[in-house]
């Protein structure tokens, strides 16, 4: 059984895994930021299949195909918007990790590729929001069987040097 966690500065649409997961809004229509991204890369037959899903909870994952991306899968996360920390906002951000890697788990994958989930334009705290990712990816894998890669796709090196130390 071999499980690893590691953090690259990348575009996260150019990472060759079995997933990579989208920082998604709860219409999971796509929108700016890495979700703008994800759509441009992955052409429009993703969001005809994301039409389909009719949205997503805060905190809960959808999985559609990758289409024209590297990765074979998108997992959809809508992260919380940050408003003081004090409406759920940590709790809510753990959810999308440990969903998103459920639904992984549950489809066979043996690689993900996580953004900075709500650290953008829903302005949770980056050193927080990673310590919550790191933290709750660890404990996620240890129910998890089989091999499982997690990557950490930094926008900058800052952010990365969050992760490196947390790891
Ligand atoms: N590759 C990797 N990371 C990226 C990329 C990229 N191509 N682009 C941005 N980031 P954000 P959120 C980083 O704003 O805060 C959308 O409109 C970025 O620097 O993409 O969860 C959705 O539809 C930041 O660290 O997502 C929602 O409405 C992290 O990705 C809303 O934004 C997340 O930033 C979600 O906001």
């Amino acid at each position: 059984m071999e499980k690893r966690m590691s953090a690259v500065v990348a575009d996260l649409t150019t990472l060759a895994v079995d997933a990579i997961v989208n920082a998604a809004n709860t219409s999971l229509l796509g929108g700016g930021g890495v979700d703008g991204s994800i759509h441009r890369a992955a052409g429009p037959e993703l969001l005809a299949e994301c039409r389909a899903l009719n949205g997503c909870a805060t905190g809960e994952a959808k999985i559609t195909k990758g289409y024209r991306l590297p990765a074979k899968w998108v997992i959809h996360t809508p992260g919380p918007v940050w408003r003081d920390g004090n409406h759920g906002e940590p709790e809510l951000l753990a959810s999308c990790y440990r969903r998103s890697l459920a639904l992984a788990a549950e489809n066979g994958l043996k690689s993900i590729a996580f953004p900075c989930i709500s650290t953008g334009i829903y302005g949770f705290p980056a050193e927080k929001a990673a310590e919550i990712a790191v933290g709750t990816v660890r404990e996620a894998l240890r129910g998890i069987s089989g091999l499982m890669e997690v990557v950490f796709c930094c926008f900058s090196a800052k952010n990365k040097t969050i992760y490196d130390q947390l790891l």
